[in-house]
């Protein structure tokens, strides 16, 4: 009949349109060989960052903190912290008794667009301003406090209190920062307004921050990991592994209480009991920047169109690659860019392409959070997407939900597969069979995301099954870890 002809076109419309769908995101979906070629690729990558040979994609930034808190950290703090869109000031004090007894007070303030892309006095200025609005509110603007820099971008360091800003990432390009050390332009920012002094302890990624923090409520946590805006990650390297840093030092000899020495000492066979005294001196936490990883094209083979076409409308065109497939600034552009794709195909939203639709940024993570949670009922997916000023019909919502979550997915497997090559690196360098860690964490898309952490972590674990790998978020974790950095500088 006329009835059930009708009946079966449709259905072999919906059909069609789902395997057109299918296609689209197939490449989306990465097989086990392809992770565990992502985790050798990762796993070179810090091979080659530990040599002495030149720029290299993954850079491994030598962090100058040899080991994590103890314990005994003393005192009050001012942490600072630029990393994202806000800047946070934080008043730390770490007191006698138990672990645990921190306080902490705090202010966010947002930076403006306009400074992030403006020059590199203006920003500093800017900081400048913040922390005296901040000490006024504390009461504290005469109180001369030590404090520590969480500035969450690669910087070269040769010491705990300098750092040269390698290049911008996350959508920064403030002038004149690239090959500035951060801590003058922060001190001579604060010369300029001539009202507060401060005392610039130690200049610390967001990464080594969270590892920090979560280590002084957990020994084992040897790895940090963010997963927001940024994607990055932090782990205590042996410093006989560090090249660059060998060498740096034997240029400069002399100092006998290097953890060279220590080391060397170790080296020449007196090993034995001294050993667990020796190693925690003998390591270094490296600031892996590994969202570099592919700049030099080794991930070529599983980036997609749509990734092409997000890193090339990026401020940074052919950098960070990794970090433009696992973080926050970037899936929701990548989703666009297959919502897109597929609307020009007349797959969605009737085939109209939007002013909406063509506008960056409108699918912040917290948005992509919401979309794939499971709790939620299509129909209030179509309330979201009527919110971003998308209309939409119910099939076009399954849709998207879809492309989210092939989206997100992938980003929490090539994370895990990251974070199997650098615990399985750990494990090798003590010649473990098995090895029990924590990895710190913090960021928006670990935190608000339904399924970003647990992917990650059964991609962990299925990737290095040598390895227990325990996942701590932290609670203020880059701040607060900066300030415990600052104490144990000090206390030197
Ligand atoms: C970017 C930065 C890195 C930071 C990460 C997370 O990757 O380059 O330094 O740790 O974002 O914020």
């Amino acid at each position: 009949s006329k009835g059930a002809a009708l009946v079966t076109a449709v259905a072999q419309r919906l059909a069609s349109r789902k395997r057109q769908v299918d296609e689209t995101l197939a490449p989306f979906k990465l097989s086990q060989e392809q992770l565990q070629l992502v985790k050798a690729t990762m796993r070179a990558g810090l091979e080659a960052g530990l040599k002495n040979k030149g720029p290299s994609a993954v850079k491994m930034l030598p962090s100058y903190v040899y080991h994590t808190p103890d314990g005994t950290e003393r005192g009050k703090y001012l942490a600072l912290d630029l990393g994202g869109t806000n800047f946070r000031a934080m008043l730390v004090k770490f007191k006698k008794g138990l672990q645990n007894n921190t306080r902490l007070y705090h202010k966010i303030y947002t930076v403006p667009l306009e400074i992030m892309q403006g020059t590199g006095e203006e920003l500093f200025d800017h900081l400048a301003q913040y922390v005296s609005d901040f000490l006024d509110y504390m009461g504290m603007k005469k109180a001369h406090l030590p404090a520590g820099f969480t500035f969450s971008f690669p910087c070269e360091q040769t010491a705990i209190d300098t750092g040269i800003l390698v290049s911008w990432t996350k959508g920064f390009k403030a002038t004149d920062c690239e090959g500035h050390d951060v801590v003058n332009l922060l001190r001579e920012a604060i010369k300029r307004r001539n009202e507060y002094d401060l005392d610039i302890v130690a200049v610390v990624n967001d990464t080594v921050g969270t590892m920090m923090s979560c280590a002084y409520e957990d020994p084992q946590c040897e790895v940090g990991l963010i997963a927001g805006t940024g994607s990055n990650a932090c782990y205590m390297e042996e410093l006989k592994n560090i090249e660059k840093i060998r060498q740096k030092k034997q240029k400069t000899e002399g100092d006998e209480e290097t953890p060279e020495a220590v080391e060397d000492k170790q080296d020449d066979g007196s090993k034995g009991d001294k050993k667990a005294e020796t190693s925690e001196t003998s390591r270094m936490c490296i600031n892996t920047e590994w969202g570099g990883l592919g700049d030099d094209g080794s991930l070529d083979d599983i980036i997609t169109p749509f990734d092409a076409e997000v890193d090339h409308n990026s401020v940074n065109p052919g950098k960070q690659r990794f970090e433009k497939l696992t973080s926050g600034m970037y899936l929701g552009e990548i989703v666009r860019e297959v919502l897109l794709d597929l609307t020009r195909g007349g797959l969605l939203f009737r085939g109209r392409v939007t002013e909406t639709l063509k506008t960056p940024g409108i699918f912040q993570t917290k948005y992509l959070s919401q979309i794939e949670s499971d709790r939620l009922a299509l129909l209030q997916v179509r309330s979201i997407l009527q919110h971003l000023g998308l209309d939409s019909t119910c099939d076009d919502s399954i849709i998207v939900k879809e492309v989210c979550g092939a989206v997100s997915r992938r980003a929490a497997e090539l994370c895990g597969a990251g974070m199997a090559a650098v615990v399985d690196k750990i494990r090798e360098n003590r010649g473990l069979d098995h090895l029990n860690v924590t990895v710190g964490v913090d960021g928006a898309l670990y935190k608000l995301h339904p399924h970003f952490s647990g992917i990650l972590q059964e991609t962990t674990r299925v990737l290095a099954p040598q390895c227990n790998v325990t996942f701590l978020p932290s609670e203020e974790g880059s701040g607060k870890g900066a300030a415990l950095i600052t104490a144990v500088a000090r206390q030197k």
